[in-house]
């Protein structure tokens, strides 16, 4: 089968058959992609209104909690969609042979995707569930308030260092 030019780092130096339907790693591709806007907003309303929250000592189990939740289960889904693309990208890349991984790595744009990209978004993900589940077991409002502003704010500042923006140069993706 002829692998589009599509998926350029997906496929990035690949000789191997697709091991599924091309319309499948588009569509996943383009929704994680897209997902990142959703995730960010819901982050940016999340850590502001635990920031509120906090300020006017007022309740986290309204809508702090409600956005926090929300931006939670975002990121769940586009973990769930990184590791599916990931799988692929390292298939497709080395053909699970160790010589070509470590061609694979040598090489700055794939390595960042491949490593750096899925890592720190890895980390800030837990980062998320952390901020949701002390928010959830704190003793206090305010404690409440405050774990979800302050590990939502670390996952999102990593996350937003982390995406492929199109200034990354050739390390960057689309905006879209
Ligand atoms: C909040 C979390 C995440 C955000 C906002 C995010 C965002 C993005 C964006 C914007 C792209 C570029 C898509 C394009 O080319 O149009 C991308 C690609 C990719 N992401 Fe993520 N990602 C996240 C988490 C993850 C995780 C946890 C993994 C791995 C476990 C992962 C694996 C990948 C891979 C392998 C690609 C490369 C696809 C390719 O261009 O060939 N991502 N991600």
């Amino acid at each position: 089968m002829e692998i589009p030019h599509v998926l350029p780092v997906l496929l990035f130096g690949s000789d191997e058959k697709l091991p599924a339907p091309y319309g499948l790693l588009s569509a996943v591709l383009h929704a994680h992609s897209g997902v990142r806007y959703l995730i960010l907003i819901g982050l940016i309303a999340a850590v502001f209104l635990a920031f509120n929250a906090m300020r006017k000592d007022q309740a986290w189990d309204g809508s702090p909690k409600r956005l926090g939740r929300l931006a939670m289960i975002l990121a769940d889904i586009q973990l769930l969609m990184g590791i599916f693309l990931w799988v692929y990208f390292i298939y497709l890349n080395t053909g699970l042979k160790m010589k070509r991984l470590k061609d694979m790595l040598g090489m700055q744009e794939v390595r960042f995707m491949a490593v750096e990209h899925a890592v720190m978004m890895f980390i800030a993900i837990v980062l998320i569930h952390i901020g949701y589940i002390r928010a959830k077991k704190a003793p206090s409002v305010r404690q409440a308030n405050k774990s979800q502003f302050l590990f939502y704010l670390i996952a999102l500042i990593m996350i937003l260092v982390a995406i492929p923006w199109p200034f990354y140069g050739h390390m960057g993706r689309g905006w879209f």
